[in-house]
């Protein structure tokens, strides 16, 4: 074992283990019999998971992998996304069941049950088709966090037209380019949303995308804060077209391999890429992992994600795998903090949720705000918590299960990407002994492994890049308008293995630590370090809330340390001082050891992050190594690097 694994395994000898609670175990969705099932028939297990959903037309081959990396899935089956989400839990019965309970940002609510939706969806589907959209054509859909989100989403499926959903956040030029690169026919969108109790404006952002894109025929307008709107002959508002459609609408059945909808995935550099996902393959994914690390039991569960609908985790776990499985959700329009820094926690006691999943940004966040917010509220309703989008410091993990899941909801950390469609690595809530910080072991039916780089397995202990070796039914199909780049990207680096583009380790029993991005590992006197194991350390000190660590060039050490560190709200004393920036060193160098103890430390009121909470630590480089600061246009709060350069003079 080199030096540097020696001194950064500390950290992952993290010994608290958490066991599932028993009664979670005994009725668990899924028991450990589920990974030996699908060993011993991988294709044989996914066939019968494709079986919760209900087919038109049955498949005749599981997979085609004859044409590596494209894959089929469930070739020569149809079936139809909406009547799978909608339709047949009404057929069943269950159509005064609650699919969503919204609440808007300002207190106002709706609920609509699984008949509600397939009114709407019916009504949106027959005024799609009066527009003139046809099975195949693109929708770009750039909406609130509103009703009419998921009904557009599922009022494409039903016809067969292809959605690409564009966050909120993004800006004109930003729609307008994933609007040119799909080709999109029509787009829908609503004159703003509420955001931190002000209306936001999403209309004017459209006129100016849609006025350079020509593949554009309707702007279809959703009234949602009732502000002024500028009035092309393009628009047509949602009220006067979809309201007055009939209620009734036949879902379409398509091809398994039908194209469902093109995410671009936001990413810290590079163009951003059209991440094509299709019909059988992705449903039975997104339905089974719902299941099975979520544990939903629809009767008697209330789930709620508080992702936005427009990245894929809204796409995945708020909209098609709950649907699918007939859950009932809680939709939310808002911010966390408006209007006050329990808005979540209050949502969670009103509605009784007992499934939530979020981020661990968001979840330093609370740290940051104090232990006595969620307190004041009552979330004993909570049965299994969720993490998802980067690695979760053990911190956080401890902090997340003790104060939100009231000391024993078990912590799910989920690993997967927009490209991956599903759920890919993940305890199991009734089986699987968590540990803070590890995202443990593939789902059943997932064949994944970290790899040195020549692309042989690491032993337990060792660490090296995080791949997949089978096909999932949940895979991206390749990047719209681009199958070179796919296979460039994706299937390149290492023979017949999908590069994730994430490092990670496994520890002495075999499981898993996802520790970022590739890119993101410095190189420190010839030692690997990441900058997740560091951050971690950093938030493990009790004065830290949030850490973010950076490699800067150094002329003795190639790469040095350099973080940049939020106090924690609760934490006294003087949080400024030489004093405090020497105990935060040597609090990393007891923790992974003198190799990583950062060069300088910098505190800061906030950090540079996108829309979607990843961490922008090329900003942050332009910080460390004196340059002038790069492109912010894809931050979500642009102001934030003038708080950090206003900053920093005093931190030195
Ligand atoms: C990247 C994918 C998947 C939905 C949200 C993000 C990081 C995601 C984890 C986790 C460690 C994680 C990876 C991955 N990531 N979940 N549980 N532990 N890292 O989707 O925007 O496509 O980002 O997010 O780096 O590659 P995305």
């Amino acid at each position: 074992m080199s030096q540097s694994q020696e001194t950064l395994s500390n950290l992952l000898q993290e010994t608290r283990r958490f066991a599932p609670p028993a009664d979670l175990a005994e009725s668990a969705n899924v028991k450990a019999d589920a990974y030996e099932e699908a060993a011993a028939d991988r294709l044989g297990f996914w066939a019968r998971q494709a079986e919760r959903l209900s087919w038109s037309k049955p498949w005749d081959q599981v997979l085609d992998w004859s044409n590596p990396p494209f894959a089929k899935w469930f070739v020569g089956g149809e079936l139809n996304v909406a009547h799978n989400c909608v339709d047949r839990h009404v057929e069943a019965g269950n159509g005064d069941k609650v699919a969503y309970h919204w609440e808007g940002e300002p207190g106002d609510t709706r609920t609509l049950t699984y008949a509600d939706l397939r009114r709407e969806v019916s009504k949106a589907a027959n005024a799609l088709l009066e527009l003139g959209v046809r099975k195949g054509d693109r929708v770009a859909i750039y909406l609130p966090m509103i009703p009419e989100l998921p009904i557009s989403m599922l009022a494409c499926a039903r016809i067969g037209a292809t959605h690409s959903v564009v966050f909120g956040g993004f800006s004109a030029d930003a729609l307008r380019t994933r609007i040119d690169d799909a080709q999109a026919k029509i787009v829908i969108t609503s004159d703003g949303g509420y955001r931190r109790g002000k209306p936001s404006a999403l209309k004017a952002t459209v006129d100016e995308a849609v006025d350079g894109a020509p593949s554009i025929e309707h702007v279809l307008v959703v009234r949602r804060t009732g502000e002024e709107v500028a009035a092309h002959e393009r628009d047509v508002w949602w009220h006067d077209v979809v309201e007055r459609q009939s209620e009734e609408h036949t879902p379409e059945p398509v091809d398994a391999e039908h194209p469902l909808y093109i995410l671009y995935t936001s990413g810290t550099t590079g163009k951003p890429k059209g991440i094509l996902h299709t019909t059988g393959g992705y449903l039975t994914q997104t339905a089974y992992t719902h299941h099975a690390v979520f544990d939903l039991k629809p009767e008697t569960d209330v789930y709620w994600c508080s992702a936005d609908i427009g990245w894929v985790t809204g796409h995945s776990y708020i909209v098609y795998g709950p649907l699918a499985n007939g859950a009932t959700s809680v939709l939310y329009e808002g911010t966390p903090d408006t209007p006050h820094k329990g808005r979540w926690w209050e949502i969670i006691a009103k509605y009784g949720v007992s499934l939530f999943y979020t981020a661990p940004t968001a979840i330093r966040t609370f740290m940051k705000w104090g232990d006595d917010i969620p307190a004041a509220h009552d979330l004993s309703s909570l049965r299994v918590i969720g993490s998802v989008g980067e690695p979760i410091n053990p911190e956080a993990y401890v902090w997340y299960r003790e104060h939100i899941g009231a000391g024993g909801a078990p912590v799910v950390d989920t690993w997967w990407q927009t490209e991956t469609g599903s759920i890919m690595i993940s305890p199991l809530p009734g089986v699987t002994e968590g540990k803070p910080g590890a995202a443990m072991r593939p789902l059943p039916g997932i064949v994944a492994d970290v790899v040195d780089d020549r692309g042989e397995p690491v032993p337990n202990g060792g660490g090296g890049f995080l791949v997949v070796k089978e096909p999932w039914p949940s895979m991206l199909r390749t990047i719209w308008g681009d199958d070179e780049g796919y296979v460039k990207t994706y299937w390149s680096r290492f023979e017949g293995l999908y590069f994730a583009g994430d490092g990670a380790k496994k520890d002495e029993d075999g499981d898993l630590w996802l520790l970022g991005r590739v890119d993101d590992v410095m190189l420190v006197s010839g030692h690997n370090i990441s900058t997740t194991e560091v951050e971690s350390a950093l938030v493990s000190h009790p004065k830290v809330a949030e850490a973010a660590v950076v490699g800067a060039t150094d002329p003795v050490t190639g790469q040095a340390i350099v973080s940049f560190v939020i106090p924690r709200g609760s934490a006294g004393g003087d949080v400024e001082g030489e004093e405090f920036l020497k105990e935060l060193r040597d609090h990393v160098a007891k923790t992974l050891g003198p190799i990583a103890k950062p060069r300088q430390i910098m505190i800061v009121p906030e950090l540079p992050k996108t829309r979607s909470g990843k961490i922008m630590r090329r900003l942050l480089r332009d910080v460390a190594e004196n340059r002038s600061i790069g492109d912010v246009s894809t931050l979500a709060d642009g102001t934030v690097m003038d708080l950090i350069s206003e900053k920093l003079p005093s931190a030195k």
